[in-house]
């Protein structure tokens, strides 16, 4: 069975795009079969992925986005996967088994015009449709805005775990507690809508520190955030092996170039130049590694 999982924190720009991108790629190099959904309006995963040539057809035209599948209503889940999407400069396939759900623009109406059917509500429309293609991965990947919006809860609703990326930053905590607040509301309000099936409503699995600069003592937020969690486990507000991820992903510039080339970091650090350039590639990359490998053998 697959693992769905959301990468989700209230806190904007924390590196919630960068890490569910970059561990996707580790994780397809590590053979497992990975597939990607963007749920963020911003539409950054997907124009990381497939690069704005390729996205702006998308785009253009609404067909083959995410928001498709509620308006005009025609398209399913399963039409839409971007199969093995990455693409080297030549259009060959560069990483097979990372498939793409992409998004576009349109999908901010999903929060505000899209009306749809009150007894139907969006999450419920995606986990039917989800069910139809979920065995054919191993791992299930939600990039989520910072927030639970509609488009958030569909990755919510169908997720068996929720990691949250953080900086070792004050607002960050604050962005912990209010995705654990917000999350127990969403879990009460669509409790009726799950089936046996789907298994219990997903957990806050851990917390994944983020762009740590060299030098930078990061003990009193870790420390900080330890607290919060382990009040949170004593109210079994998160799951009860809820932890700070052992692996932390250094700042790296190769990280804001990787978006530019169009290339999950893995890729980039092939192409020698780039990868002299950013000096510390191999670090970061070993990182991303890291933590794929931490995520494979944690334990919901
Ligand atoms: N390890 C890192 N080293 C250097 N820069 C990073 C790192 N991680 C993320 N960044 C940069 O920080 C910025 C925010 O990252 P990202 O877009 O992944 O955050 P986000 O949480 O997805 O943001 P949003 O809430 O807008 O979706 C980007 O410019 C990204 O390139
Ligand atoms: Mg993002």
């Amino acid at each position: 069975m697959a693992r769905k999982i959301s990468f989700l924190n209230y806190k904007g720009g924390v590196g919630k795009t960068s890490l569910i991108v970059n561990t996707a790629a580790c994780l397809a190099k590590l053979g497992k079969r990975v597939l990607l959904f963007d749920f963020d309006t911003q539409s950054n995963s997907s124009i990381w992925l497939l690069r704005l040539e390729r996205w702006n057809k998308i785009n253009a035209s609404g067909e083959g986005a995410f928001f498709s599948i509620f308006d005009p209503g025609r398209a399913r889940v399963k039409d839409l996967v971007i199969k093995d999407v990455v693409e080297d400069k030549n259009g060959q396939k560069a990483l097979p088994g990372l498939d793409l759900v992409p998004t576009t623009f349109n999908l901010v109406d999903l929060e505000s015009e899209f009306e749809g059917d009150p007894k139907r509500p969006p999450y419920v429309v995606f986990q039917e449709q989800l069910a139809e293609i979920e065995n054919n991965y191993d791992f299930i990947l939600f990039d989520c805005p910072p927030n639970i919006l509609r488009a958030s809860q569909c990755g919510v609703f169908v997720s068996n775990e929720i990691y949250v990326p953080s900086n070792p930053d004050a607002l960050s905590l604050i962005g912990f507690t209010l995705l654990v607040e917000k999350l127990g509301k969403f879990h009460q309000l669509s409790a009726s809508f799950r089936t046996a099936s789907m298994g219990v409503p997903a957990q806050v699995q851990g917390v994944i520190f983020n762009s740590i600069k060299t030098g930078v003592d990061i003990e009193v937020p870790k420390m900080r955030m330890q607290l919060r969690m382990n009040q949170f486990r004593t109210a079994k507000r998160v799951a009860a092996n809820a932890k700070i991820f052992d692996t932390q992903i250094r700042d790296a510039m190769i990280v804001r170039r990787a978006v530019t080339l169009g290339l999950p970091v893995l890729l980039v650090s092939q192409e020698g130049p780039d990868a002299a350039a950013a000096g510390t590639s191999d670090n970061v990359v070993s990182d991303y590694r890291k933590l794929a490998q931490e995520i494979v053998r944690h334990t919901p």
